[in-house]
This record gives structure tokens, sequence and C-alpha cells, in this order.
């Protein structure tokens, strides 16, 4: 059967042209009204995890539910298809991708870098010399991956340390050349670089474009840029970032419900032609897109609702890129106002942050271990209602002039906040006096 006569690909008239819409801006009750659906109370200063979904998007998707489950014969054949398309296509536009094949629609991060991997994971069989490079703090369930993919079929793994706290690009660009020097001087050859774009614990905003390029100018054969973050909290245009592969989670900061992503797969690559989904269902083998827009049955409404995302976004001043830019100024705002209170730092200059900023925690703490580090959040949300996940950094060299500290020693945790348009002043004054109370008033022995 032709592409055309497939009766899936259904008769919906799909367009990708703008539409004219005079959108009035959301108001502050508006916006309260969107997001009534969370727990009253916390302050959620961690879009970072797990995003947020406003109600009209909720909205959207129940009627999507609802229509497959009034005539899921109908929803199959006609609605499906080029309703997904349709999705494809605003992300396309989003993204700057050349064309729409390139965008599939995904779960999510894991799920990407599954097919990304499993693909490499191929090539890595024939040769013991073959290598990937990348962050040690790339996302543990990407390193799992490679080692089920990558590890498992003989190729070995070059992990490059994020220098944290960082003050610059260079310092990042230092220890990646330094890493892709290793992989030469040790006979390897580069299969595979992955390059997180906003990583996620230690957070940092990494020149990715650069990385990129240096990777082409040392032959690397393909790059994957794992932006799980981006998509929402920076602008993304996977032409000029140049790499083979990117990926973003929709449910993260573009307001999409669990759970969706995409990922592109650049045309120009011989090997975008055998990429799979890991799920093997009818579409296999015709092509990633196509192979993702079915994989069994199951709800597949996560990723119908971008129309009704663009629609929430446009409600607001200057659109995504309005949203991302406050979010930006707001979450640095918040965190040196924080920094200040408690005498303490930021982990980075607020250019290498997007909507997410790690900020140093009082020494009085005394976190001294990845559980202490754990123990603390889980105190906050318990105790405090306070969402904030929290990070341990050993010091490095106690006799550097340049260790972190503050007045009453080293500066051992960290908290990574978010801001994300729901989020107020007072969310960040209840995260400053739970830490300045459990500093006063708790037994940290
Ligand atoms: C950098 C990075 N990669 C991958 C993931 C995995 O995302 P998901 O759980 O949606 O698959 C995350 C999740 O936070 C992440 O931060």
């Amino acid at each position: 059967m032709d592409k055309e006569e497939d009766p899936r690909n259904g008769g919906d008239h799909v367009t990708t042209t703008k539409r004219l819409k005079l959108t009035r801006l959301i108001t502050e009750t508006e916006l309260r009204s969107e997001f009534s659906h969370h727990e009253p109370g916390v302050a959620r200063i961690n879009n970072g995890s797990f995003g947020c979904c406003p109600e009209s998007v909720l909205t959207a998707q129940s009627s999507w539910q609802l229509r497959f489950l009034q005539q899921p014969d109908r929803f199959y054949f006609s609605a499906l298809r080029p309703n997904l398309l349709r999705s494809r296509a605003l992300i396309q536009t989003l993204i700057n991708a050349e064309h729409i094949d390139e965008v599939s629609l995904v779960d999510n991060a894991t799920t990407a870098a599954a097919i990304v991997l499993q693909q490499i994971g191929r090539r890595f069989s024939d040769n013991q010399n073959d290598t990937v490079v990348m962050f040690s703090c790339a996302f543990p369930a990407v390193k799992k991956s490679i080692q089920a993919y990558v590890t498992r079929a003989g190729g070995s793994v070059i992990e490059v340390d994020l220098p944290f706290p960082v003050k610059s690009n260079s310092e990042i660009i230092a220890v990646f050349r330094k890493g892709l020097a290793k992989a030469k001087s040790d006979g390897h050859k580069v299969r595979l670089a992955i390059i997180d774009h906003i990583t996620s614990m230690p957070s940092v905003l990494i020149p990715v474009r650069e990385l990129v390029r240096i990777c082409r100018e040392e032959a690397v054969d393909q790059v994957f840029v794992d932006a799980a973050h981006a998509i929402g909290s920076v602008p993304v245009d996977v032409e000029q970032i140049g790499a083979d592969f990117y990926v973003s989670n929709l449910y993260k900061w573009f307001f999409a419900p669990p759970s969706v992503a995409f990922l592109y797969c650049r045309r120009s690559n011989p090997s975008s032609s055998e990429m799979h989904h890991p799920v093997v269902s009818h579409e296999y083998g015709n092509g990633l897109p196509i192979e993702s827009s079915w994989i069994g049955t199951r709800d597949y409404t996560p990723q119908l609702v971008v129309p009704a995302i663009m629609d929430f976004v446009n409600r607001f001043e200057g659109g995504s890129e309005g949203i991302m830019r406050r979010n930006h100024e707001e979450v640095v705002r918040m965190a040196e106002m924080l920094a200040e209170a408690w005498g303490t730092s930021l982990g980075s200059p607020p250019e290498m942050c997007a909507s997410m900023v790690m900020l140093g925690l009082p020494s009085k703490l005394r976190i001294s271990s990845d559980e202490d580090a754990m123990r603390l959040r889980s105190h906050l949300r318990e105790k405090y209602g306070v969402e904030v996940p929290t990070y341990y950094r050993p010091p490095k060299n106690v006799k550097s002039e340049s260790e972190p500290k503050d007045k009453d020693g080293f500066i051992t945790g960290y908290a990574r906040i978010s801001h994300q348009v729901y989020n107020t002043v007072e969310d960040y004054y209840k995260f400053r006096d739970a830490i300045n109370q459990i500093i006063l008033e708790e037994d940290l022995s």
C-alpha cells in the first residue's frame, strides 16, 4: 500500500501555516487557575525533574482520550496519524529542523537514548578499540544504556569530569578536548560523543555548539546531544547545533503531560535510516517517526497536545521565548537573593544557567555524603513543604583559594533551584526560612 493510500493518514488536513491569532495575555488569576491542581502549600522549586502541565493542556489531552474511547477505530484510522504529524510539524518549526522526517515523538529521553545507543552499539561489535566520550555526570539512565548497548558489545567509555563549580565555558571546552585527546592517544576511535545541553546534576548549561564543532574537527563518528531539559528553557536550533541526534523532553519545560519527548535524527547522517524503536511493532522498518507512532495499543495523547501547548505559551508576553527569558532572570535573581541571605555562592555564573541554578547551601548543614544530601531533600519535603533537589560535592583541594567557602567552612552541599511560570517569590522565601530554621533549631550532629 502506498503511503498516501494508507487510511491511517486520515482525512484531517494538516497545515503548518502560521495563522494569525490575536491572543489575549494570560492574567494572574488565569495563571493560578491553570496550575490549581498543584498541591497547595508546597514550594515547588524543582520544575526540572518532572515539569508541569497546565489545566488547558490537560483538558486538551482528556478530550483526545475521550475521542479514542468513543470510537477507537476511527481515532486510529483517521485522527492519530495526521495529528501526530501536526505535532511533529510544530516541533520541526520550533527547533529549525530541515525536514519533518528528522523529528520523531517518543516517550522520554531515556527511550531516545536507547534508540541511539542501540544503533551505535551494533557498530561496536567489530572493533574493540571503539569508544564513547561523555561527561561523567551524564544522566544515570543514559549511562545504563551505554552499559547495555556499548560496554556489553566490547566498546569502552571515556568519562570527562565536568568542572564544578565552574566559571567559564572555556573550562568545559578544555576538559572535553582533553577527553578526546586521551581517546586518540590511547589508540581509540571515538564512535560517539554524548553531550548534555543542560546537565542534570550538577546542572550547568553546556556550550554545546562549540563542543559539537570540536567533535567534527576531531572526526568523532556521531554526536548525540542529550538535551532533556532544553526545549522551553533555552532556544533550540538543531541546524546550528549540528549534532546527529538531539533529544529533548517536552514534559519538563514545555508544559506537556507525562510523557513525551522529541528525538531529532539528522537526515544527512547515513545511520539515520538504521534507527529503530526498541519496541518492535507493526510499523517496524517504516522509518523511526512512523515506527514510534504505533508501538502497540497505548495512550498516545501526550504526543497530540503540542498545538494546545503552543496556544498556552502564546498567552504569555513574548510566547515561549518570553517565558524562557523571564524564568532565567527570575531564577538567577532568586539564587542571588538566597546566596546573599546564607552567605554562600552560585555554582556557575548566570550565563551558564537556563531556568535552573546550582546554589551553595550553608556549610553549617554539614553535608558530607550523597546520603546527607538526600536526607536533607526528604526532610525539606516532609517537614517544610519545600521540593528541591540537593547535591553533595566533596571539597577537592582544601588548601586552594578557589575552594568554595562560606564564613563557617567549605560549601559541600548545593540545591538545584528551578523557576517556572507558576513560581512566586514566596516559594524561595519558604526555602530560605526552612534552611535557616534547620540550622538554628535542629540537631545537625
Ligand atoms: C540530562 C538528562 N537526561 C536524561 C533524562 C531522563 O529523562 P526521562 O526520565 O524523561 O527519560 C533526564 C531526566 O531528568 C536528564 O536530566
